[in-house]
């Protein structure tokens, strides 16, 4: 479908249901205080701070923005760097230094995964009496059955558990055998070789709304789409209306930015279709900044994935639907349409969520996310004013170790204490790249020496990191340095198993990336 053609289907659903009268919506606002609301979570993989209409990107997103502007976008919102941490963040409300997964990401063929003893959002919700399913791409685990998605919270599951695969085959090598990666909560998908994820996903999706979305039980929905990470992969029709731009990744990522509004549009249209709209909550989400060399964008953010620059963790996120609307007038007298620049982590949607719908945080381990709610409806001040973004002491070192107070520089951290962050060791590729071929600014290569491994920002007057105030502001970095300090007093060791296990080989399990413990 062309790009005109989805936005007039979409504007075309959108005219059903704002032509619905004023008594039946009077009737939804009443169903909905009585009831819970569906939540849909929405979480693209690799979706850039410069890739969404929104921003400014030259890739249109009608569906993402029509969400956003009937929501409230969140403009200081951070995920982390890379996949696996900000699922388990996501799943568990907890930091990385507090599960262990403070290095990297979860490997295919590596015996690790999210800590069984930290209970999952979609646990906690099902605990709540909520029908919990996911769509798409886990990333959290696999090598025991117990880490697979339905022994973590979901009643049903369809989608890969690796970090990537490929969109039509849904396959991934182990050595150099590409196997399949795609399974159900029933065991391996194996008819569905030729067909592009971002339909498949979606069209699930749109299954477990029509199957569950009129039970008794509210629906909790975790739509984790493969969408856009790599390999650049999507059917040439998305492609078509970004003929101008040369560069082929930047092309070809824009036509899968594409594909995935197209299935938001597609979801939106079925919640409307439905007459879910009214009652559902829909958080959307990036999991980390867009990969420059794979075609996102994050200018002018500095850095992109991987890194604990801003490009690498300032993310993409707003809340939206009917429910939040409701319940923005309700509480505040606040309309939709809001912006949002209060400090939100993706580790405060799980006591977010779980206490809105009334449910119990027993049980759990302490948790690092904080309840955001107020701050969202509202408007009220955030109760976060720290976030830790990451200590790894793993992470290859870019200098000697440089002990400065209690702290050793060359450890790669990241703290944000107010407006403040503070960056210790390597942080990756400190560069400001704009979009190959749009207008005419280029790109600043990272201009701090390779032995550099101290920084300290404010954010709020300087969000694209150019001034770095460690030497003006030395009790500041000291303030910062001992936050880490006190942080890392609390961490569990790193579990980072050797990532190529022999057991893990899919020719020993039928063919299918899969448990092997
Ligand atoms: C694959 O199998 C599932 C389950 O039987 C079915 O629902 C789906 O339509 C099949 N897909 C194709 C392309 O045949
Ligand atoms: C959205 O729905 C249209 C119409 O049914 C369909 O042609 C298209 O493939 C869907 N797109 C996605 C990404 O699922
Ligand atoms: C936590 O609360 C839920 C719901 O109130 C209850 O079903 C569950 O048994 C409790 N769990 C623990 C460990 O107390
Ligand atoms: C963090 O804590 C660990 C364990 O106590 C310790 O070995 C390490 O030196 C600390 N890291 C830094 C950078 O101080
Ligand atoms: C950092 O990225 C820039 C822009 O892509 C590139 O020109 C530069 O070589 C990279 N630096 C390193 C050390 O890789
Ligand atoms: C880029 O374009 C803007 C607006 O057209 C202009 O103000 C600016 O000076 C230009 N910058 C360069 C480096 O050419």
């Amino acid at each position: 479908m062309t790009t005109v053609a989805y936005i007039l289907l979409l504007t075309g659903s959108l005219f059903v249901a704002t032509s619905a009268t004023a008594s039946d919506r009077n009737e939804a606002k009443k169903k909905a205080e009585a009831t819970r609301p569906h939540i849909v979570f929405i979480l693209a993989d690799d979706y850039g701070f410069n890739d969404v209409g929104y921003h400014g990107s030259e890739i249109a997103t009608p569906a993402i923005d029509y969400l956003a502007r009937h929501g409230v976008k969140l403009e200081n919102y951070y995920v982390q760097p890379v996949c696996s941490p900000t699922r388990s963040q996501l799943m568990s409300g907890r930091y990385q230094i507090h599960t262990g997964l403070q290095h990297q990401y979860i490997w295919n063929s590596q015996a690790n995964g999210l800590p069984l003893d930290s209970p999952t959002i979609a646990d906690k919700l099902k605990e709540a009496g909520y029908s919990t399913h996911m769509v798409g791409k886990w990333h959290l685990g696999f090598y025991k059955l117990q880490y697979m998605p339905q022994y973590r919270g979901f009643d049903t599951y369809y989608g890969y558990l690796g970090g990537w695969t490929n969109y039509y085959n849904h396959k991934i090598p182990y050595g150099k055998i590409p196997y399949l990666d795609f399974r159900s909560e029933k065991g391996p998908v194996r008819n569905e070789s030729g067909h592009y994820s971002a339909n498949l996903f979606t069209d699930k999706a749109i299954d477990v709304i029509k199957t569950y979305g009129h039970n008794e039980k509210p629906l909790f929905l975790y739509l984790a789409y493969q969408s856009v990470h790599s390999p650049l992969q999507v059917p040439k029709s998305y492609t078509k209306p970004y003929k101008y731009i040369k560069n082929w990744n930047r092309r070809t990522y824009a036509g899968m930015v594409a594909a995935l509004d197209e299935g938001v549009a597609n979801l939106t249209r079925t919640l409307k279709e439905r007459g879910l709209w009214d009652n559902t909550l829909i958080v959307f989400s990036t999991d980390n900044g867009g990969c420059v060399p794979q075609g996102g964008n994050n200018f002018p953010l500095r850095g992109w994935k991987g890194s604990l620059w801003e490009g690498g963790m300032k993310g993409v996120g707003f809340v939206s639907g009917g429910y939040l609307n409701w319940h923005m007038r309700k509480d505040g007298g606040m309309g939709p349409g809001q912006v949002n620049r209060e400090l939100i982590h993706v580790s405060d949607w799980f006591p977010t969520l779980v206490k809105l719908v009334g449910g119990s945080l027993n049980g759990t381990k302490p948790l690092d996310g904080v309840d955001q709610w107020e701050t969202i409806t509202q408007g009220a001040k955030s109760k976060r004013t720290v976030l830790l973004h990451n200590i790894d002491p793993l992470y290859t070192r870019r200098g000697s170790p440089e002990i400065q107070g209690a702290w050793d520089l060359s450890v790669r951290a990241a703290v944000r204490v107010g407006d403040y962050k503070l960056i210790t060791g390597n942080p990756g590729n400190g560069s400001w790249v704009p979009p190959p071929g749009e207008g005419n600014s280029s790109v600043v290569v990272d201009p701090d020496p390779p032995t550099k491994q101290l920084w300290l920002f404010n954010i709020k007057d300087d969000p694209e990191e150019h001034h770095d105030l460690s030497e003006q502001e030395p009790e500041v970095v000291e303030r910062l340095l001992n936050a880490l300090v006190v942080f890392n007093d609390t961490a569990v060791p790193v579990r980072f198993p050797p990532t190529h296990d022999p057991r893990s080989n899919p020719a020993l399990h039928g063919g299918v990336w899969g448990p092997w413990e």
